[in-house]
């Protein structure tokens, strides 16, 4: 089996392409990757190490993408991932990565018959209408309220049925307007197309920011000694995600993978379908209940300031109802939101280019 990772030296890239190297035999892996991401570059090696072949080229180059000719699967991690980009700057590279990429990969698809994994987001669902949600404000997290008028809302989380009318962040459109095109180029062309709908991923090997990637961010702030805030939503620190572990959420694609024959049931199965997934309400936590956590890992505290603003974007609370996933396979995430920090901490504690950069 031949598989291109694009973004493959990303945080979700990198580590699936070791795990695919580590689930199948005689699977040759490549990863191609621009190094925009900073951080990925430290992948490198570890790729390397793996027997997985590097291929520094850019998804808004069809060319580049080329080079991976003969390829079984395309999984699509690359991305400009942070949910601020574009608002203050150029939409270009957004737009030219997110949408433009994520077409050329399908170009890529339609050309070989090669199948394809779509990374999506959570993000894809719009803001306005999961403001309106019905929120149960407790003192130390927000919790959706058992009584929903919103469709496709449940204190389980939000599933595929909710509306998807409405702004969702540049990020979240770019991903939303790849997905709609991806679908139609698998419809018109036939080659197999899964769609996943991510929530927050953590994990070892991410360079997390404030804007994108907060688990690390958030640890290693409490392992340098780094201030923090907590932003927006009267800056208490009760705002809420759900976390999945990067071990299950391999897990998942590999599963995908695995399953040729759910997979190849046109209509059925997984076949063009999408999913979200993600840690659900029981892999969810606050910012307050993260610091906690991250207090307990690192054994330090940090001071925490307050912001009240509400920045560009932001929800008071996701968490993935994966239940339409969960009712067509086997797959449930394992790994808690402490055993994401303890494995983040043991990462950053042994791992030195990894402390040069939370420092
Ligand atoms: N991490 C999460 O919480 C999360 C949640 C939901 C969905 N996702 C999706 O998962 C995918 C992977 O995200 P991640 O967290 O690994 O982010 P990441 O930034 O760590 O990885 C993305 C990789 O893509 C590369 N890249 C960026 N532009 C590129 C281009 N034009 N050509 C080639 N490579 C390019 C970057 O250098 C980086 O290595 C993305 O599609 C993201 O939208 C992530």
């Amino acid at each position: 089996m031949k598989v291109l990772i694009t973004g493959g030296a990303g945080f979700v890239g990198a580590n699936l392409a070791i795990a695919l190297k580590e689930s199948f035999e005689n699977c040759e892996v490549l990863a191609l990757d621009n190094l925009y991401r900073k951080g990925s570059g430290l992948n490198l090696p570890r790729l390397k190490r793996h027997g997985v072949k590097f291929i520094r080229g850019d998804v808004r180059n069809p060319k580049d993408i080329e080079t991976a000719a003969g390829a079984d699967f395309l999984v699509e991690c690359s991305a400009e991932p942070s949910v601020l980009a574009g608002k203050d700057g150029g939409t270009d590279y957004l737009v030219g990565t997110n949408l433009y990429g994520a077409v050329n990969c399908a170009e890529f698809c339609r050309r070989h018959g090669t199948s394809m994994i779509f990374l999506s987001t959570s993000r894809v669902y719009p803001i306005a209408p999961l403001l309106k949600c019905a929120i149960r404000k407790g003192r130390r997290r927000f919790d959706f309220a058992e009584k929903q008028n919103v469709q496709g809302l449940s204190p389980e989380g939000v599933s595929e049925n909710f509306p998807m009318q409405g702004a969702r962040s540049l990020y979240g459109a770019t991903k939303y307007a790849a997905e709609t095109v991806l679908l139609d180029y698998a419809d018109a062309f036939g080659f197999k197309l899964v769609i996943d709908r991510f929530g927050v991923i953590a994990g070892p090997w991410q360079f997390g920011k404030a804007d994108q990637g907060i688990a690390p961010f958030w640890l290693a702030a409490h392992i340098f000694g780094k201030k923090l805030n907590y932003i927006g939503f009267d800056g208490k620190g009760r705002q809420v995600r759900d976390f999945l572990h990067i071990d299950d959420a391999a897990r998942l694609i590999i599963m995908q993978m695995r399953n040729p024959a759910k997979f190849a049931a046109s209509g059925n199965g997984f076949d063009g379908r999408i999913f979200n997934a993600g840690g659900g309400r029981g892999n969810s936590a606050s910012l307050l209940e993260l610091t906690d956590l991250c207090r307990e890992v690192s054994g330090r505290k940090v001071e925490i300031g307050s912001v009240s603003e509400t920045r560009y974007a932001d929800i008071p609370i996701y968490i993935s109802d994966s239940s339409r996933l969960q009712s067509t396979c086997a797959w449930r995430p394992k790994k808690s939101v402490l055993r994401i920090l303890q494995d983040i901490h043991g990462w950053i504690s042994g791992t030195p280019e990894a402390k040069a950069v939370f420092k």
